[in-house]
């Protein structure tokens, strides 16, 4: 298992999986576009030559970053891997001397809720009609 940065060349499968696994329209050209600001943000993890997960994330700051996307191939879930990569991510993080690390994820998305709560983030507010099928989005926080 290969945890690494992400590559141009890596864009299909990373746009495949964030299709398969995020119920929303993803232009492609948003990777490419964002991830040249801070590359060691967004980051795969690798396993005989396949992609089975991503994470990428964006400073907004100088202390503060935003997870936009963490996904896990749909087979490969529950065996630990969305944490594999949410720590690479929160390591690149320290590098930064990044102190708030934010995100949103669908308020059905309970999976993901209890993902991140796990990881020590909390709910900290709602955000109405986030997502294009109009519905809201809970922003969760966590302070370093
Ligand atoms: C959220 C996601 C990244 C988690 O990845 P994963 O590799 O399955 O997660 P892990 O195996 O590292 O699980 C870590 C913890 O998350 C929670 N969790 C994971 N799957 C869960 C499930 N099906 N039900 C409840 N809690 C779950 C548990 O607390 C788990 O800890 P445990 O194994 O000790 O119980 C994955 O489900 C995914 O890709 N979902 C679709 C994309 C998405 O919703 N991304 C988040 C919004 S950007």
């Amino acid at each position: 298992m290969l945890i690494r940065q992400f590559r141009p060349n890596d864009l299909q499968r990373v746009y495949e999986l964030a299709c398969a696994s995020l119920s929303e329209n993803y232009n492609p050209t948003l990777f490419i576009d964002l991830y040249v600001y801070w590359p060691e943000g967004f980051v795969v993890l690798e396993h005989e030559g396949r992609i089975l997960g991503f994470v990428f994330g964006v400073l907004l700051s100088r202390t503060d970053a935003r997870i936009l996307m963490l996904a896990v191939d749909p087979q490969m879930r529950g065996r630990g891997l969305g944490t594999i990569l949410y720590r690479d991510f929160r390591r690149e993080c320290g590098l930064k001397s990044i102190s708030h690390i934010t995100l949103e994820v669908r308020v059905s998305n309970t999976v993901a809720i209890h993902f991140y709560e796990k990881l020590g983030f909390q709910i900290t507010g709602r955000v109405p009609r986030y997502y294009s099928n109009g519905e809201d989005a809970f922003r969760m926080d966590l302070h370093t």
